[in-house]
């Protein structure tokens, strides 16, 4: 999260909890399970291995956002399949046009 702050990312917490404090509001976005998933694949996976994750429900526009800027900075392929279509992240960018 530090890296992708370095390079412009600013978490919406439009899309964190409601119910907590508000100092807690951008540490519980960090949590949000595709972030965790992606991260994971980065440590786990191959560097020429593409990431990919799915996810039932519609992925959440912060976590949207923020894989861009992990693309980017990890220089890794990202792909999200969620309930409406693939998102394929490469250098910054979503196929999706967001
Ligand atoms: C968060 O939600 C408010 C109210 O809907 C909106 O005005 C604002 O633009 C949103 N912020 C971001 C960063 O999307
Ligand atoms: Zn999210
Ligand atoms: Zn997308």
């Amino acid at each position: 999260m530090k890296r992708i702050k370095e390079i412009g990312y600013v978490p919406n917490i439009n899309f964190s909890l409601h119910d907590v404090e508000e100092e807690s509001k951008e540490l519980s976005l960090y949590v949000h399970s595709e972030k965790l998933a992606i991260v994971f694949g980065i440590l786990k996976l191959d560097p020429e291995i593409e990431i990919l994750i799915q996810k039932n429900l519609r992925v959440c526009g912060d976590c949207h956002e923020a894989t861009k800027f992990i693309s980017k900075v990890s220089g890794r392929k990202i792909t999200a399949r969620d309930s409406h279509r693939f998102h394929h992240f490469t250098g910054g960018f979503c196929s999706c046009g967001d």
